[in-house]
Parts: structure tokens; C-alpha cells; sequence
């Protein structure tokens, strides 16, 4: 659990930084391919740009002095997935409430509007799904509808007027979420996301580790991890016990946010 706290300590040590990727070394971009995206089966709905401000989605406004932020997070992330060959990137917490979700919408924006990549951002916290009510999405097909069997997954996925984006959103609370994150159905529904967009990056928003078993249960089928910790909110046991039954997790970097150093000023 050594990395966690070694992470942790180099996230306040690095100027108290409200919002900090910890994981990498240098700033440099990453080169990458130009790839083609189309939507053709894919429907596409505009955002509200003052939902967006609202929710904190600060990414969707290139202009937004915290979208740097992102940038720098997003910049840290892709080279270490990059190194690795992982294309699933997980986003959960120790406890609830740490601002996963924001934070998942904020880099596959980021990810998706200032590089050439396409990417995935599903909502897989099946008990409170949240993207779609920050994004403002009510219509159409969702998660639901493709484990339940009524839809294929290409049916479910949203457009939300940015290039290079697509949202797998959720739009109800399933009633046994463990169970179905762990079945068959779900390791078959990533193997065809990642099989289907081999160009893709994947985002799953997942709930927190300490509640329940749901993001447990889907952990192992996804490459690495980013872990939100809200400052103040996680004690070290927190963290040392939402890890402890993982050892194997690829840890791509832990942001520390809602930080009391932003709050009063002193970045
Ligand atoms: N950096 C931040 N500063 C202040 N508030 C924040 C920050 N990030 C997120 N929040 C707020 O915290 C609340 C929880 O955020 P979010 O829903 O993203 O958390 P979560 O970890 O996904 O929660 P859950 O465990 O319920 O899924 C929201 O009201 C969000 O606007
Ligand atoms: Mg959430």
C-alpha cells in the first residue's frame, strides 16, 4: 500500500495542488495517430453549456481556467496507459461522494477534444448512475435497455456534440448491480467494446470501493485504475482497505480532490 501513501504525500507535496495526477514524470504530449471517427449509427444531442458550468464540467469549455487541469491529468494518464498497451481505464474511490464522476466526464472530454483520440465513457455505477443526469441526457437507449436485451450497444451510445466523444450512458438504478457486473453478460459486453472500437479509450465511471462489491466485481476486466480521493474525506484505512483485496491493480495515478488548499487559495 506503500504507492498509495508514497502517491498521496507527493500529491501535497507538489504545491498542494487541488486536483493532481500523481504517476508521472514530465508534461510532454503524446503523439498519436490521427484516427477517423464517424457516428453514423450514433445519435448525437447538444449540451447545456450552463448544465455544464453547473455540474463542473469544466473541460467542455476550452476556456475555462480549470480545464488546464484536466489537460495535465489527461497528458500523465495516456502516456502511462500508452506505455502499458491498456485501453480501459477504470475511475473509482474508497468512499463515495469524491467526485468520480466528474472527474471520469472531465478527462474523456479532455481526452477526446484536445487529442486525436476517440473515446468510450461508460457508466457502469449501476446503483447511482450519474453521467447522463450532469450531461443532461434523458432520450433514447442506455445501459438498461442492452442488459436487459432490448438494445445492442451500438444503439445505447451518445454523441454529446463533441467530436471524438460517445457516452454508454445509464439511466436507472439496476437492482442487483454486483451481480451484473460480475456475470458473463458484462465480461462479453467489454470484450465487444473493446473488440468493436480497437481505436477506442474506454472510461468506465464505477461506484466507490468500500460500500459495496459492485466495483469489485468489474475491476479485473479492466486494464488500470485511477482513484479519486476527496480531500479530507478518505482516511488512510479507507484507502488501505478499498486496496487491500486488490493487489493486482494497475494503479495509473490517485487525484486528490476537492482540496481545502484550492479552497482557500493557496495553489
Ligand atoms: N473539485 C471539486 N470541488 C468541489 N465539489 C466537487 C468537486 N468535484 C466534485 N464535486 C462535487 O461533489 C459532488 C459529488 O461529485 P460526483 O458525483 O462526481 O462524486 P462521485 O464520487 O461520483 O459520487 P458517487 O460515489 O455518489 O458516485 C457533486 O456535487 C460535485 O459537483
Ligand atoms: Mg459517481
Amino acid at each position: 500500500m506503500d504507492r498509495i501513501k508514497q502517491a498521496l504525500v507527493k500529491a501535497r507535496q507538489e504545491g498542494n495542488v487541488g486536483l493532481q495526477a500523481v504517476g508521472g514524470q514530465t508534461h510532454t504530449e503524446m503523439s498519436v495517430a490521427v484516427l477517423k471517427y464517424e457516428y453514423v449509427n450514433t445519435r448525437t444531442t447538444e449540451l447545456d453549456p450552463y448544465l455544464m458550468s453547473r455540474n463542473r464540467i469544466v473541460a467542455f469549455n476550452k476556456n475555462d481556467c480549470h480545464s488546464g487541469t484536466f489537460d495535465l491529468l489527461r497528458t500523465k494518464i495516456l502516456r502511462k496507459m500508452d506505455e502499458n498497451g491498456w485501453r480501459t481505464l477504470a475511475i473509482t474511490s474508497p468512499t463515495s461522494g469524491a467526485g468520480k464522476t466528474v472527474v471520469a466526464i472531465n478527462l474523456a472530454m479532455s481526452i477526446a477534444q484536445r487529442t486525436e483520440r476517440t473515446t468510450l465513457l461508460v457508466d457502469f455505477d449501476l446503483r447511482s448512475p450519474k453521467v447522463a443526469n450532469y450531461l443532461g441526457l434523458t432520450d433514447g437507449k442506455s445501459l438498461n435497455d442492452v442488459f436487459q436485451g432490448e438494445s445492442e450497444i451500438f444503439e445505447a451510445l451518445v454523441n454529446p456534440g463533441l467530436p471524438r466523444l460517445v457516452i454508454l450512458p445509464t439511466y436507472k438504478p439496476e437492482t442487483s448491480p454486483a451481480e451484473l457486473l460480475s456475470s458473463n453478460r458484462t465480461k462479453a459486453m467489454i470484450n465487444a467494446i473493446k473488440g468493436r472500437y480497437t481505436d477506442r479509450m474506454v472510461i468506465f465511471d464505477l461506484p466507490s470501493l468500500l460500500q459495496t462489491d459492485d466495483a469489485m466485481a468489474v475491476l479485473p476486466q479492466i486494464d488500470c485504475v485511477l482513484l479519486i480521493i476527496g480531500d479530507g474525506e478518505a482516511s488512510r484505512s479507507d484507502i488501505e482497505n478499498s486496496l487491500s483485496d486488490m493487489p493486482a491493480l494497475n494503479i495509473v495515478g490517485v487525484v486528490l480532490n476537492k482540496s481545502e488548499a484550492v479552497k482557500h487559495g493557496h495553489q
